[in-house]
């Protein structure tokens, strides 16, 4: 998998003894924790919230465990000067050879990415979500379990997709929208607004 300029790649930079930092103390950090184990069963990991922050050695190794876009972007945003991200991709996923991916982008157990796919730095894509040609992720963003992504969809930075979702091809989804669960999107999705439902229609506040 192709990898954007200075990503840092767990399998080269993590030796045995190391900590690894999850940023994060709930079911997603216990599920990166889980991940971490089946990459590299010889490390430890260190469930820590943000209280614990400043005691984090620089330089250290960081996981997102955080399933808010936005906590997960500020998070992000707050310490990618002093640790470093892996990138982090379950064995029992199926990547495209040509994925391009960001600093601390992480695809789990069961996802598919097809082809020329672009994921942005700290994205997430949890489990048996998939990804079609020429689709882009943005920053931050996590598309949950089982949501589909078609061919030449652009997902802006800080997105939630909503587990089981289906967005159609060559739909924009903008910064900070949210797709709910379930949703069916057939139509662009203006940043920061929220859409449910099949077909997906904007939720007033
Ligand atoms: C869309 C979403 C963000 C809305 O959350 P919320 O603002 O807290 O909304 P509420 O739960 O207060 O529901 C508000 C209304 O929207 C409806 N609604 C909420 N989510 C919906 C969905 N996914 N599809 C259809 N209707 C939905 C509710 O039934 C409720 O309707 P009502 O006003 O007629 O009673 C949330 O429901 C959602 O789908 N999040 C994704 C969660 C997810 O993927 N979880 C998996 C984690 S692994």
């Amino acid at each position: 998998m192709g990898q954007a300029a200075g990503s840092a790649h767990l399998e080269r930079s993590v030796v045995e003894g190391e900590e690894v930092y999850i940023l994060g103390s709930g079911g997603l950090a216990r599920e990166m924790a889980q991940l971490i184990t089946v990459l590299h069963p010889w490390v430890t990991c260190r469930l820590v919230d943000r209280s614990y922050e400043p005691s984090i050695p620089d330089g250290a190794e960081g996981v997102l465990g955080i399933g808010s876009p936005p906590a997960r972007l500020k998070a992000y945003d707050r310490l990618r000067s002093r640790m470093r991200f892996p990138v982090l991709v379950h064995p029992r996923a199926d990547v495209g050879s040509d994925t391009r991916c960001g600093i601390g982008a992480i695809v789990t157990s069961g996802v598919v990415i097809t082809t020329n796919v672009r994921l942005g730095e700290a994205c997430l894509l949890n489990l048996n979500s998939t990804v079609g040609h020429d689709a882009q992720i943005g920053r931050g963003t996590v598309v949950n379990p089982g949501a589909a992504i078609s061919g030449g969809v652009l997902v802006g930075e800080g997105v939630l997709i909503g587990t089981g979702a289906r967005i159609l091809e060559n739909v924009r989804i903008g910064d900070g929208a949210v797709v709910g669960a379930g949703a069916v999107v057939l139509e662009d999705v203006p940043a920061g607004r929220v859409v449910v439902g099949v077909p997906a229609k904007v939720m007033l506040p």
